[in-house]
């Protein structure tokens, strides 16, 4: 399939993990990439993976998602260089777990600065161009977590607020032609996930209907799907890819 070609797709957080399977996924299909990460070394080598395996057009830059000006000079970048933004994937994100009443200022503030605000940013410099396109598609990334998830208060609210984020960018962009829905994976397998120690994983891994985490793919086909034209009509929502894991209750 070629879905992509002529579209530009800019992804954060892209040097690894879910950023960077989605960025060898919408390579595949034809897609111009703009690529986006804190991590400058890994970013290089992650785009030379990519362009190995793929004859894709593609710029890498050095960009922090919580600094709004090189956020919006990325984004001025993207379209001045490659013409357009068709697709914007909030992917960046960072844990710093604890129990509520050892959650430092500082932690509270890194994990809302990346994983809430640096998604504000982008779509908030996004918006302008994909408006005056009359298309654009924003995925954002959220977590199983939204919902609550003990020991993690900072990153559920930050989490939580990319659902709030999503419906109203829903709203503000369905009669510009920009679709906004946010994925919120379980369990996947990425240097995220390696973080977390062994027996929590074992005990979360167990309690997943499937009984196995998910591949980066798995979130990478999701988001493919979303910011195709075949998801026109498709805005608001928040897509569970997580083994089931969101339903409850798997004790057999
Ligand atoms: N892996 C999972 O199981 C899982 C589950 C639920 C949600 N998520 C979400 O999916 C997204 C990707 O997760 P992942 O597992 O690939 O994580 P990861 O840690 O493997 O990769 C995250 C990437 O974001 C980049 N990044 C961090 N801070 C940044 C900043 N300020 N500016 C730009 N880039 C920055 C990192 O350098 C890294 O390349 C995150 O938003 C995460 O919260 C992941």
């Amino acid at each position: 399939m070629n879905r992509y070609q002529g579209r530009v797709v800019a992804i954060t957080g892209a040097a690894q993990g879910l950023g960077l399977a989605m960025a060898t996924r919408f390579a595949a299909e034809g897609a111009t990439l703009a690529l986006a990460d804190v991590n400058e070394q890994t970013l290089t080598d992650a785009a030379g993976t990519i362009t190995d395996a793929h004859d894709a057009k593609l710029r890498t830059d050095r960009v922090d998602v919580t600094d709004s000006a090189q956020v919006n000079a990325w984004i001025d970048g993207v379209t001045t260089d490659l013409g357009r933004i068709d697709v914007l994937v909030n992917n960046a994100g960072i844990l710093r777990d604890n129990r509520v009443e050892d959650i430092t200022d500082d932690d509270w503030h890194a994990v809302i600065d990346v994983s809430l605000t640096g998604g504000f940013h982008c779509a908030r410099a996004a918006f302008a161009p994909m408006k005056r396109q009359g298309y654009g598609r924003i995925v954002s990334f959220s977590s199983m977590s939204w919902r609550g998830n003990f020991g993690q208060t900072n990153y559920v609210a930050a989490k939580a607020g990319i659902v709030g984020m999503t419906r109203t960018l829903a709203l503000e962009g369905a009669r510009h032609g920009i679709t906004a829905n946010a994925i919120a994976p379980g369990l996947i397998e990425t240097p995220m996930l390696a973080s977390m120690n062994g027996p929590a994983r074992d005990k979360l891994t167990n309690k997943i209907p499937m009984r196995h985490t998910g591949r980066p793919q798995d979130i990478a086909e999701a988001a493919a799907f979303l910011a195709s034209d075949a998801a026109s009509y498709i805005t608001g929502i928040v897509l569970d890819v997580d083994g089931g894991i969101s339903i409850g209750s798997s004790i057999r």
